[in-house]
């Protein structure tokens, strides 16, 4: 199966873009062609630093390599090195409908956040992210499920233009984790775990043992006291479970068997540790990597290579059935 996928240099990436996404890429590189990036061009359409751009972007690479992604393995890039993405977005946006783009929950999320910052690019958003799924001919598309509607309007958008240009393009599918697809915010267990919301709600990747442990401790749990599985009536100690369940690898039942009788303090408290343990090799990488950094440039630089072979080919087809050449 050729698989992709992609995340922006937004921010920190945490324990939910990891459970959801890279723990499923890490698994797919083994037995797939995989091409993985950096959504760099996506991130433009929220308030940024311009001066701090290439900097999150060289950090979001060294987490791709310090969480496990192989470049000898996978395709390793960054998106806006390849043009290709831009030009397909384009002819694609005179396919894609206008009607689905305004009801992407996503959009309209993003406008309520970013009230004063309502840009186009925040609508076609998805026809970027289509383009980047179809222009490598992609089957499956490991993501949480915040993307599924994003993933299924690249279908709609794969189908219409094979209709009507002859077949082009692959229809992609989500490929999601079987748990894991939707970690919650530990202060909010409402809400999604997100990188562009406060530092409390989330735990990095590379987040110091320390920091853990002080946001677990604080995490919102529920009223009671039994550690029981129930994401209706007990979110926050659900969301806890899932977390526990998945660093351990032990089923969510044995979890809770094994702290029957126990408070919360107690899980917390070993939730805490397991997490500290779990991420340990992450920051070792990371500390590693940040000293080579010629090495991630040039890494990136030879997948940029890889996929560029592969976009420019994409490119050719599609500029003849349209009509441009
Ligand atoms: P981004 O950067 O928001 O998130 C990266 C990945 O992490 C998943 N994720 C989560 N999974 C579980 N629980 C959570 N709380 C959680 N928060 C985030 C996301 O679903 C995603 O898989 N639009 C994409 C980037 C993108 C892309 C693509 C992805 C651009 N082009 C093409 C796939 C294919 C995004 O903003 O991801």
């Amino acid at each position: 199966m050729r698989v992709l996928s992609g995340i922006q240099p937004t921010g920190q990436i945490h324990i939910g873009n990891y459970l959801g996404a890279i723990k499923q890429w890490l698994l797919l590189q083994e037995k797939n062609e995989c091409f993985f990036f950096i959504a760099d061009l996506h991130s433009l359409t929220i308030p940024y630093q311009p001066e701090n751009l290439q900097k999150n972007i060289l950090e979001t690479a060294i987490v791709y390599l310090a969480a496990g992604i192989n470049p000898e393995k996978s395709i390793f890039f960054v998106q806006s090195d390849i043009k290709e993405h831009t030009e397909l977005c384009w002819l694609l946006n005179t396919v894609a409908p206008i009607g689905d783009l305004e009801r992407m929950t996503q959009y309209k999320e993003k406008s309520r956040q970013f009230k004063k910052n309502i840009n186009a690019g925040l609508l076609v958003y998805p026809v970027l992210q289509a383009a980047d799924i179809l222009l490598y001919k992609t089957e499956g598309v490991p993501v949480g499920k915040d993307q599924v509607q994003h993933i299924e309007l690249a279908r709609t958008i794969a189908r219409k233009f094979n209709q009507r240009f002859g077949k082009t393009f692959v229809e992609p599918k989500a490929v999601l984790a079987k748990m894991g697809a939707k970690i919650m915010s530990l202060n909010n267990p409402k809400q999604k775990m997100s990188k562009s919301l406060e530092s409390q709600s989330y735990i990095s990747l590379f987040e110091e043992p320390g920091e853990i442990k002080r946001k677990v401790m604080s995490a919102v749990t529920d009223t009671g006291k039994q550690i029981k599985y129930n994401p209706g009536k007990k979110p926050g100690i659900s969301n806890l479970l899932i977390i526990y369940s998945l660093f351990s690898e032990k089923p969510i039942k044995e979890v809770e068997k094994i702290f029957k009788g126990k408070g919360y303090a107690q899980f917390k408290k070993s939730l805490a540790e397991l997490l500290i343990n779990s991420l340990e090799p992450f920051r070792k990488k990371r500390k590693e990597l940040l000293s080579r950094e010629v090495y991630v440039r040039e890494t990136l630089k030879l997948g940029a290579k890889r996929a560029r072979a592969i976009a420019e080919s994409t490119m050719h087809d599609v500029r003849q059935k349209i009509g441009l050449a």
